[in-house]
């Protein structure tokens, strides 16, 4: 009986780990030249970490089960609950601010399809106790920082901001009331995702009154941050105008302003958020969010930890690498890692020549293998060329003694060497 992989997780052969060690190479690197320190928790967590504020739409996503205590446990579908109740235990002893990254593998039950899967690795970056917007902006910054690592431009992707402080005060003045809001941002959230008919209905569902449906309409409808500001009456609404305003312009200090956009339509799906949140997304509008974040800066106090400032940002591994293959900025072929030394042999004999010679190149540290069967010398080179090695050492009786030929196998190039050479050779 042929057993499948489970729906929604994948398999990886080596081809797709290398693009996936790629991708969390480049994390890292950026993390960590962004003066984040890395961090990890489990993969299972207290159902309860979730149901308390991540909100519906993640809680019904959930791989729970109860264990033989009789504990509900979910496996962790997102890494800010997990961040907040780590910070939450030591918070006397850490010092401050905490600027941590992970790249966690998460699971969540949704319908797999393009870019969403139910098992994927996602890159968290965060920065706790720091209230200042210039913490968002070193989000926003740390996140293009790495998509420009991987090659791609503002022609390929778009940063949309906007706030939630700014959106709950625009609703509350148009009327709709404060403990409604958390429903409607769920549902101005899935407002692109959804036919304009369905949308109607589920907002209607929370503001019966059709008056003030058509001015959150209208609102939903603004596309600058000018237009906005005309409308905006309450202290609270301009404050986080003048915050977006900043924010702007830190992003364009930072030399990273042609990616980012105003874009009142930015709500963030999770229930946590509190000010500014983004998410990027590919310039063609083709795809699924390729990362998202934003202020958090109640969730410490939720579990009852200090009232403290958080912002930061998620970005999954699947929309990322269905774009950056879309734009050809994979090549296999150089981020395979493949052997530095394939150590071939011209005759039988001399098989076992390579195997030393293969085990001293491993002995001084550099990487080496060698076919485990005595055939022919070109059957050698095509096994070498297909395990991706960069170089083909040749050893021949009709080479001078103590040399060895040393092949190049991207240019096809030859000559002969002494063993010392070999290790002189860069790695
Ligand atoms: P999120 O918007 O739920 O936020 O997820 C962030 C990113 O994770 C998405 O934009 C997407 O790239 C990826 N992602 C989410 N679900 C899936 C899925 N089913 N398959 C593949 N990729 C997926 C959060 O998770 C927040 N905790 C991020 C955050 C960190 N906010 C502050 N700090």
């Amino acid at each position: 009986m042929k057993i499948p992989p489970v729906k929604g997780m994948r398999d990886f052969y080596p081809p797709e780990m290398s693009v996936r060690n790629y991708i969390m190479g480049h994390w890292k690197a950026v993390s960590q030249r962004n003066g984040f320190l890395e961090y990890d928790g489990p993969i299972l967590e207290y159902l309860q970490l979730y149901t308390l504020k991540s909100g519906q739409e993640i809680v019904e996503q959930l791989f729970s089960l109860t264990d033989r205590g009789g504990r509900e446990l979910a496996i962790r579908p997102e890494m800010t609950p997990t961040l907040a109740r780590m910070v939450c235990q030591r918070i006397n002893s850490l010092p401050r601010p905490i600027k941590w990254f992970s790249v966690p593998r998460l699971c969540r039950a949704e319908r797999p399809q393009k870019g969403r899967l139910r098992e994927f690795f996602q890159w968290n970056i965060d920065i706790i106790g720091v209230e200042d917007v210039v913490a968002d902006a070193e989000i926003i910054f740390c996140t293009l920082d790495f998509l420009q690592a991987v090659g791609l431009t503002a022609k390929d992707i778009v940063v949309r901001i906007s706030s939630r402080k700014l959106l709950s005060e625009a609703l509350i003045e148009i009327g709709v009331p404060a403990e409604r809001l958390d429903p409607v941002f769920a549902i101005l959230d899935k407002r692109s995702r959804l036919p304009q008919e369905a949308f109607e209905q589920i907002l209607s569902d929370q503001i019966p009154d059709q008056s003030i449906r058509s001015q959150v309409q209208t609102l939903m409808a603004i596309s600058t941050l000018d237009e906005v500001a005309l409308l905006a009456r309450s202290e609270g609404a301009c404050k986080a105008i003048a915050e977006l305003r900043r924010l702007f312009e830190i992003l364009h200090r930072m030399g990273v302003g042609q990616f980012c956009r105003f874009d009142i339509g930015i709500v963030r799906g999770l229930a946590y958020y509190t000010g500014i949140v983004f998410e990027v997304f590919d310039a063609d509008d083709q795809l699924r969010a390729i990362a998202g974040g934003g202020r958090y800066d109640n969730l410490l106090a939720m579990f009852d930890g200090p009232n403290l400032p958080a912002t930061g940002m998620g970005m999954g591994d699947c929309v990322l690498e269905i774009l950056l293959r879309d734009k050809g900025l994979i090549d296999l072929q150089r981020i395979q890692q493949g052997l530095e030394y394939y150590v071939a042999y011209t005759e039988p004999g001399l098989m076992d020549h390579a195997i030393g010679l293969a085990a001293w190149l491993r002995r001084a540290g550099r990487s080496a293998g060698f076919c485990y069967r005595p055939v022919a010398l070109g059957k050698q080179l095509k096994q070498a060329s297909d395990q991706g090695c960069r170089y083909c050492i040749i050893i021949d009786r009709q080479v001078e003694a103590g040399q060895v030929i040393l092949k190049d196998m991207s240019t096809g190039d030859q000559r002969s060497v002494t063993l010392d050479e070999l290790l002189r050779q860069p790695g």
